[in-house]
């Protein structure tokens, strides 16, 4: 079997190939950085496309969304009970509005992908506690990866952690496998079970991007073909960190140089 990889080789990357996809992730992590001060009430997410898409090409770089596979924007911004892939447009923020900013780079053909969740002013509680426990879930889902483990390993991970808090985990998305190309293997699945999927070993690069919602997991995509939202309109958050695997554990390639990991941002 292929361990979930849909019969596609997962490329193990070389020594090498670590110094050219740290760049790109932390230019993914910088750009996020950058994006922090301008998310307030009265803003418009294509204002902070906008930004984001400007910041990416001042630094000698591509926004990978930007016509992927038709999509329009640079960068996608999913607001309260959209799950993920919100087209950025005319969409003024309100007070306590939560949203994740999900920006990919290509930077000297490597792929740098990340993604957190912000806030127009105050959260209301359930939906800090939303975003506490998808942070707390991607970091045990990344605690779990080392040579030998599992993807199921992690997926058991997150989803055990999201399901004590009683959230539910999305199953319409996964990470994915990535490097000198956007997507490929493997699907890395945010629920699962351990010793289950593909072995872990050193020079596998992929993201780990739970999607937690505040109800139950099932998710629909809008008309526009790309924005998922919750299907009964709970809140949803997202977190993503791009890895890789190494002797003894993983290197996270797309931490914040700012020291920015979940909101408050201060
Ligand atoms: N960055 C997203 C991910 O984590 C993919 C966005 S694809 C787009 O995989 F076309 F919607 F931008
Ligand atoms: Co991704
Ligand atoms: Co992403």
């Amino acid at each position: 079997m292929d361990g979930g990889t849909d019969g596609r080789r997962i490329t193990l990357y070389g020594k090498d190939d670590f110094a050219g996809v740290r760049a790109a992730g932390r230019l993914a992590a910088e750009t996020l950085d950058m994006i922090t001060e301008h998310v307030k009430p009265g803003v418009t997410t294509g204002h902070l496309d906008k930004l984001c898409h400007e910041y990416i090409v001042d630094h000698d770089s591509t926004p990978a969304p930007l016509n992927y596979r038709g999509y329009p924007k640079s960068v996608c911004i999913s607001i309260n009970h959209v799950v993920c892939h919100g087209i950025p447009g005319e969409r003024r923020l309100i007070e306590g509005d939560i949203l994740n900013i999900d920006v990919t780079v290509i930077l000297d053909g490597w792929f740098g992908d990340s993604s957190r969740m912000y806030v127009a002013g105050q959260p209301g509680t359930r939906a800090r506690v939303l975003m506490d426990v998808t942070y707390e879930s991607l970091m045990r889902g990344i605690a779990a990866i080392k040579p030998g483990r599992t993807l199921g390993d992690v997926g058991h991970a997150i989803q055990s952690y999201v399901e004590s808090q009683r959230f539910s985990v999305v199953r319409d998305f996964c990470g994915h496998g990535i490097g000198r190309r956007f997507h490929e293997a493997p699907n890395v699945l945010h629920f699962g079970r351990p010793g289950e999927g593909a072995v872990l070993r050193p020079g596998m690069f992929f993201t780990v991007e739970p999607m937690v919602n505040a109800g139950r997991p099932e998710v629909k995509v809008l008309d526009d073909g790309w924005t998922a939202v919750t299907r009964d309109r709970s809140l949803s958050a997202q977190f993503e960190h791009m890895v890789g695997v190494t002797e003894d554990g993983c290197e996270i390639f797309t931490m914040s140089p700012a020291g920015y990991t979940k909101p408050p941002y201060v």
